[in-house]
């Protein structure tokens, strides 16, 4: 008789179903369980596909065998797919129906004790990063991962049928700035000089356009040295896209059909046409520029309301220009003063001064801090046009516009979810368009690129651009866009400028000198001059997207080796400190004071 670990593996575990009663089958996977049970045997045996239960005949002599394993021992197992007798099927698990009757049991490999077991969702994730391949065996892990593959998978055969060609871009290449720090990797050959990782493939998809490759595609990986958070990885995955001779309506309704597919096959939802609105109403309304559009509580201008009440607070942002906005829930709960505090402090840590709260209970009865300062009426008059029912909290914020849009954004979303205002089953998209071109650096004094450098201004800003006029940069408008869904910008990009001294304008703009610009990005400029087609494109966070499609918060629930918040890889240890004689032939020396922290 062969032994199992001979034999070809017939099936998955996980695959088996009424329908296979009787087949003779060769299972290889990992312990789930063993449980004895009167001198039965059972294991439930685990693979990709899930699990199914194994009998051992109590009589045959696999016993021996079976009373070894032990959890996450790898078996090979041969046998007879039998259904269950009535009673004892499982309808909680697929293969429920059925069960293997073994004849043979192989042990292939044995385990150590799992510091956890691997379907405990207690578990704290520090230990599940660092036995990642451990969690990865896990019905959610290995769920996510292969719904990212199908995603990706739907992408590249959406893109292809639309004629878009995949290019691999290099790695090892120059800065391409997304408004990040660069990981930079020292060159060996060429001692005293770096490659940059790429942020993303900005400038090199606009030199495929340059070579006519027309319509590209890739599933890029893109690296940004930035303050990491939910949502964000140092390293991460983009649909890039770029197209030749197209304007943004264009990009935009190619891409609305591959939400629409993606929509549709992996949420079984018809999105439809996605709906369009400025930066500024988006502002305005929501106080961020990726709304969650899914719930109300829209933000209210109190500006004229708030008009020389003779309240200090009020008067000097008014005065200085600044912003009172406000926000009203007129449903539902009865804050406590702590649960008051724990909103005034969540409005601080978005950097507003203070959170102005205004309470009225159903008898009508008035309680906030302002009533020392502001006659009733005016309280009242504020409150109304906040809870126009006559009853609930208000929330107001008076200080600049950056800062009052955005604790109240903060609020707002805080509000959404604690108060359940938000239908969790829903998927609301958003198109963001007409962004500023620029915004500005106060620590810096100088103007930024609010999307990045090479995105174009509308039309009737272009001159301007070009001679530098610097009085109207505050008020250029881009031709870029944001995909947004339920808060998250799922994706952004922008028609490019594809003329060199619409580009040297805004290098010029951006406070480069002709030498950086050309230091950094002389190549492009020179490209730009050997007849570039007008181009526009987009990208889109792969790890966001298939966060959102699997109804996780944790952007590190998608990746299979993701890193911590500190950008650490807790299972290998990496970033490590590396030997001297690296160093040595990267012609590098530490500083004294890292030397010393980094000897281990
Ligand atoms: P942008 O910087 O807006 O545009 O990035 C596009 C999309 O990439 C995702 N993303 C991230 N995902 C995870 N972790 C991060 N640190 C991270 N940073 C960005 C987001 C975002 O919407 N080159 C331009 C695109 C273009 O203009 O065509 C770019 O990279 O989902």
């Amino acid at each position: 008789m062969k032994f199992v670990s001979q034999l070809k593996r017939t099936t998955y575990c996980g695959l088996l179903r009424a329908s296979h009663d009787g087949l003779e089958v060769n299972l290889m996977g990992w312990v789930d369980t063993r449980r004895d049970h009167g001198g039965l045997v059972f294991i439930d045996l685990r693979d990709r596909e899930g699990v199914v239960q194994v009998v051992l005949d109590p009589n045959g002599a696999e016993m021996k065998q079976a009373h070894e394993v032990r959890g996450e021992f790898v078996i090979g197992v041969r046998g007879k797919v039998q259904r269950r007798p009535d009673g004892m099927k499982n309808s909680k698990l697929p293969t429920g129906e059925v069960e293997v009757l073994a004849t043979q049991l192989e042990i292939l490999s044995e385990a150590k004790t799992p510091p956890f077991q691997i379907n405990d969702k207690e578990v704290g994730e520090n230990l599940r990063l660092k036995y990642r391949y451990l969690d990865i065996r896990s019905a959610r892990l290995n769920g996510h991962l292969r719904l990212r593959h199908e995603i990706v998978r739907t992408v590249r055969e959406t893109l292809s049928n639309d004629g878009f060609i995949e290019v691999e871009t290099p790695i090892l290449y120059k800065s391409t700035p997304e408004g990040a720090r660069d990981y930079l990797v020292p060159s060996r050959v060429n001692q005293g000089t770096f490659y940059a990782l790429p942020q993303s493939p900005q400038t090199l998809k606009q030199l495929l356009m340059i070579g006519g490759m027309d319509r590209y595609f890739q599933i890029a990986r893109c690296f940004r040295d930035e303050d990491l958070r939910a949502d964000r990885q140092p390293e991460f995955s983009q649909i890039d896209m770029e197209m030749s001779f197209v304007d943004q309506d264009d990009i935009m309704a190619i891409n609305e059909k591959l939400a629409q597919t993606i929509w549709k096959k992996f949420r079984g939802i018809d999105i439809g046409p996605i709906p369009r609105m400025s930066f500024m109403e988006a502002m305005n309304r929501f106080g961020n520029d990726k709304p969650d559009i899914r719930f109300g509580l829209e933000l209210q201008d109190l500006g004229e309301i708030c008009q020389n009440t003779g309240f200090k607070v009020f008067d000097d942002v008014l005065a200085k220009k600044g912003t009172i906005k406000g926000i009203g829930l007129s449903q539902g709960k009865d804050f406590s003063r702590a649960q008051i505090d724990k909103l005034v402090e969540l409005a601080k840590k978005a950097g507003a001064k203070g959170l102005v709260w205004i309470k009225v209970d159903g008898e009508g009865k008035l309680t906030s801090a302002i009533g020392k300062v502001l006659p009733e009426d005016k309280v009242r008059e504020i409150f109304k046009r906040l809870c126009p029912e006559g009853k609930g909290t208000a929330f107001v914020v008076a200080d600049s516009f950056e800062v009052t849009c955005a604790a109240l954004a903060g609020l707002r979303l805080h509000l959404g979810h604690e108060m359940k205002l938000i239908d969790e089953n829903k998927d609301a998209f958003l198109w963001v368009v007409d962004f500023p071109l620029f915004e500005y650096d106060v620590e810096n004094k100088r103007w930024a690129a609010r999307h990045h450098p090479f995105t174009s201004p509308q039309n009737q800003y272009i001159e301007d651009l070009k001679t530098g006029n610097e009085a109207r940069f505050g008020e250029m408008l881009a031709k870029a866009y944001d995909l947004v869904c339920n808060g998250h910008e799922i994706g952004g990009g922008s028609v490019r400028i594809h003329r060199s001294d619409t580009q040297a304008g805004m290098f010029k703009a951006l406070g480069l000198s002709m030498e950086e610009a050309h230091e950094k990005f002389g190549f492009f400029m020179e490209a730009l001059q050997y007849g570039t087609p007008p181009h526009a494109g987009i990208a889109w966070g792969v790890d966001r997207l298939v966060m959102i499609i699997a109804r996780t918060d944790a952007i590190r629930d998608v990746i299979a080796f993701p890193k911590t918040a500190k950008a650490t890889d807790l299972m290998s240890e990496a970033p490590n400190a590396v030997s001297r004689d690296q160093l040595i032939e990267l012609g590098i020396r530490l500083a004294p004071s890292v030397e010393a922290g980094a000897a281990r």
